[in-house]
Formats: structure tokens, C-alpha cells, sequence
């Protein structure tokens, strides 16, 4: 009997780890600040890749409408993975020991910096809807919008160099 009452307390002690874990992690607690920043870079790099695939489309005259949707849906779906607080937890800017382009103005500006992720989640949306019309001169139109959207949060947000 008395081992059952341990056996109990231990399964209690293990769900309660879990518990705390799995709401660190929803939380971004559960990332070391390196690790942040090395997936929201993985990230984007990936995000750099889709529209990289999306150029490459468009400059040779005769997009493949089946590989436009498939870089609008990816950015699509990182346009809103991006809006999470996992991608910029505080402390994983530059001037803190970190391999960063971050600048300190996404903490100090925040909702600057919101403003351009709400853009870049709304117009890579826009660009997979329209994507799947397979209307290619609206898409194309699109894609350099959503071009647009990279471009200015970079210049404010983006420092040119990682330290
Ligand atoms: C809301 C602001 C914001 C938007 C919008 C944004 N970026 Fe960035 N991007 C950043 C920041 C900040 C960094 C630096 C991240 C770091 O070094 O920690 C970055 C870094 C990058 C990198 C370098 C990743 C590396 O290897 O370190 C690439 C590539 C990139 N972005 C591409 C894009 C593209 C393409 C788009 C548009 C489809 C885009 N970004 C939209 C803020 C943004």
C-alpha cells in the first residue's frame, strides 16, 4: 500500500514537470535566448528561399503555377508563425552576447514592429489567395508587395551586421 502512495506521488511529481514545461514552452521559456535566435534565423532564411523560389518563377517569363503556391503557401504559413512572442523573446537582441541582427528598437518600438508583422502575416496571405486564382500577373503584383513589407521592417529592425 505504501508503495502505491509513492508510486502515486512520483506520477504526480512527473505530471506536474510536464505541466510546467509544456506551458514554459507555450510561453518561449522553454528557448535559451541562442536558441531563438537560431530558429527565427532558420526561419527566415527559409522565408528568403520561398521568395528567392518565387523570383526565380516570375524571371523566367513562364511561372509554374503549381511551385508559385507552394512559396505562397509557405509564406503564408510563416507569415503567421511569425506574429508569435516566440520569435522575438526579450533579450535576444543585439549587445547581448548573441549572433543577432536584431535591433534593440523591436523592444523599444514594439508597436512598430507588431505593425510590420501584422503586414507581412496579411499581404503573404493575400499572396497565397491569389496564387491559388493562378492569375500569375496578380500574383506577381503580390509577391512584390509582400517584397515591400520585408524591405521596410528590415531597414528599420535589421541591423546590416550580426554582433
Ligand atoms: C517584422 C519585421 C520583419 C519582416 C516583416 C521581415 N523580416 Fe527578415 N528579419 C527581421 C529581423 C529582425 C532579422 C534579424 C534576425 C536575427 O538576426 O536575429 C531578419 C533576418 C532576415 C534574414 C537573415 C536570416 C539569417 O540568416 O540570419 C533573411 C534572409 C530575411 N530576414 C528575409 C526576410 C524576407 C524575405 C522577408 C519578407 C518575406 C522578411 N525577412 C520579413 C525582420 C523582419
Amino acid at each position: 500500500m505504501q508503495m502505491k502512495w509513492i508510486e502515486m506521488g512520483a506520477a504526480l511529481v512527473v505530471a506536474a514537470a510536464g505541466f510546467a514545461a509544456a506551458s514554459a514552452q507555450a510561453q518561449g521559456e522553454a528557448q535559451t535566448p541562442q536558441q531563438a535566435v537560431a530558429s527565427r534565423q532558420g526561419s527566415y532564411r527559409e522565408i528568403g528561399a520561398a521568395m528567392k523560389g518565387l523570383s526565380d518563377q516570375f524571371r523566367g517569363g513562364n511561372p509554374a503555377s503549381m511551385m508559385v503556391t507552394r512559396y505562397a503557401e509557405q509564406l503564408r504559413d510563416y507569415g503567421a508563425d511569425q506574429l508569435r512572442q516566440t520569435w522575438f523573446p526579450a533579450h535576444t537582441g543585439l549587445g547581448q552576447g548573441l549572433q543577432t541582427q536584431a535591433k534593440p528598437e523591436i523592444w523599444s518600438k514594439p508597436a512598430d514592429f507588431d505593425a510590420y508583422r501584422t503586414a507581412f502575416a496579411r499581404e503573404s496571405a493575400a499572396l497565397a489567395a491569389v496564387a491559388k486564382t493562378g492569375n500569375m500577373a496578380q500574383t506577381q503584383a503580390q509577391y512584390m508587395k509582400l517584397g515591400k513589407v520585408c524591405a521596410s521592417c528590415h531597414e528599420g529592425f535589421r541591423a546590416k551586421d550580426k554582433s
